[in-house]
């Protein structure tokens, strides 16, 4: 049984049930639940149609609330599905209160949990991701870590790799063990970016010039909670545009969206007077993938967008002051700004003049999601 509800989470199922369709079906069978945290079309449905995802065995509704409401409903309504599918395991992807609820209601239900993008750690406790990806992990099962600096954060937290706990004789389903498993965003990137192509109408019809945007998301609540630090991130992307004369095509987040319409901030009022500021609804994933090839570079406070850019081979300037991708910063090809106008006019600028980059190979092949299918059948049978 697999536990989806916010956008990222559709978009990384989508390759694990690719592979599950299409290589595993005579061994996995898969039972989809959305527990409803994203809901509007274009955070939701939009994923379903383009990626062909199944639409969900279950939809729970639950929608928006304070933390603790969303996660309680869902503990309790996942309890519920679990009750009456008796799966073998719960596959739960990254670090939504969607994951945590996961985690939680099929951890005290004995029944094997599956974490999905395992490890990564800011060492930001004021993230509410950051205590919902530390409490997942050591709820799991089986622990898939995209990244090395994951399965090293794993081990000294006290995990074993499976050669580890092969060595000591135990390796078995009652002791987590950690796997580095490559990433289901690189595979779904290798696996649409053709397919993107296909939507090239899309910036005809935004009024978009291909050859020359910057890409920006903006949805962190550090970020765009507070109207001043929204305010002054979204001047210094205006400034920049200004004065380059170069477009920013920012898809907004529907939180991110309901501070500006609530707001009568100067520093927001501007953005809608420069033609070259493009602030659109949430968009597909194709879209998203066919923006990011395109994109001059890409400005994000998401973990998956910066994850992207680097796949695109595009210079990421990213609007947080830590990232749990430390790989991408380390190898040049992202900088943290956080959210200081300064720092992120500097950011842009350091790009700007530093044109040859080197994106080394450090997400997988392409093959993450048949790897853990294997694991899985490997190691739960
Ligand atoms: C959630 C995740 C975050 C992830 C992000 C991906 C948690 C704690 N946070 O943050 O880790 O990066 O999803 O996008 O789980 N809203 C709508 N329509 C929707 C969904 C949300 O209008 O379809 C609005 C609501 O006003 C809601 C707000 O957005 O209160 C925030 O949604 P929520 O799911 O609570 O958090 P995200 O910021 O989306
Ligand atoms: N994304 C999308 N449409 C958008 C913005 C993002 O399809 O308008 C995709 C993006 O390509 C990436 C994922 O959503 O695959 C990232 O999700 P998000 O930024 O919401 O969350 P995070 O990764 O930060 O948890």
């Amino acid at each position: 049984m697999t536990i989806i509800g916010a956008r990222p989470q559709i978009i990384k199922a989508a390759a694990l049930n690719r592979a599950i369709r299409t290589k595993f079906s005579d061994k996995l069978m898969e039972v989809i639940v959305h527990t409803g945290q994203h809901y509007d079309h274009n955070m939701s449905d939009v994923f379903f149609e383009e990626m062909e995802i199944p639409q969900p065995n279950h939809q729970l509704g639950i929608g928006s609330e304070t933390h603790g409401k969303q996660t309680g409903k869902m503990l309790k309504e996942i309890e519920r599905v679990l009750e009456l599918e008796k799966p073998d395991a719960l596959v739960i992807y990254g670090d939504t209160n969607s994951t945590l609820a996961g985690a939680l209601a099929a951890a005290k239900m004995h029944v094997p949990v599956i974490h999905i993008e395992a490890g990564l750690r800011s060492f930001n406790k004021r993230m509410p991701e950051e205590v919902n990806r530390i409490t997942a992990d050591h709820a799991s099962t089986l622990l898939f870590s995209p990244t090395k600096s994951g399965l090293r954060n794993l081990e000294k937290e006290g995990f074993l790799s499976l050669s580890e706990a092969q060595k000591i004789g135990n390796a078995d389903i009652d002791n987590p063990y950690v796997f580095h498993c490559g990433d289901l965003m690189y595979d779904n990137t290798l696996f649409f970016s053709n397919k993107a192509d296909e939507y090239e109408s899309f910036f005809s019809k935004h009024g978009i010039d291909k050859k020359n945007f910057i890409l920006s998301t903006i949805h962190r609540p550090q970020n765009s909670d507070d109207i001043q630090v929204l305010s002054g991130i979204l001047s210094a992307l205006n400034e920049i545009s200004l004065e380059d004369s170069i477009e920013i095509v920012l898809p907004l987040h529907p939180r991110t969206a309901n501070m500006i319409a609530l707001s009568n901030d100067d520093g927001i009022q501007k953005i809608s007077r420069n033609p070259l500021f493009k602030v659109i609804e949430p968009i597909g994933f194709l879209e998203m993938i066919l923006l990011e090839k395109h994109a001059k570079l890409v400005m994000t406070d998401s973990g998956g967008v910066q994850k992207e850019a680097f796949f695109m081979q595009k210079s990421c300037v990213i609007l947080r002051p830590e990232t749990e991708w430390i790989e991408i910063v380390e190898s040049g090809c992202a900088v943290l700004v956080g959210a200081n106008p300064t720092n992120i006019r500097e950011g842009y600028e350091f790009f700007k003049q530093n044109k040859s980059l080197d994106f080394p190979a450090m997400f997988g092949d392409g093959t993450a999601a048949e790897f853990i299918c294997e694991s899985i059948i490997e190691h739960l049978n």
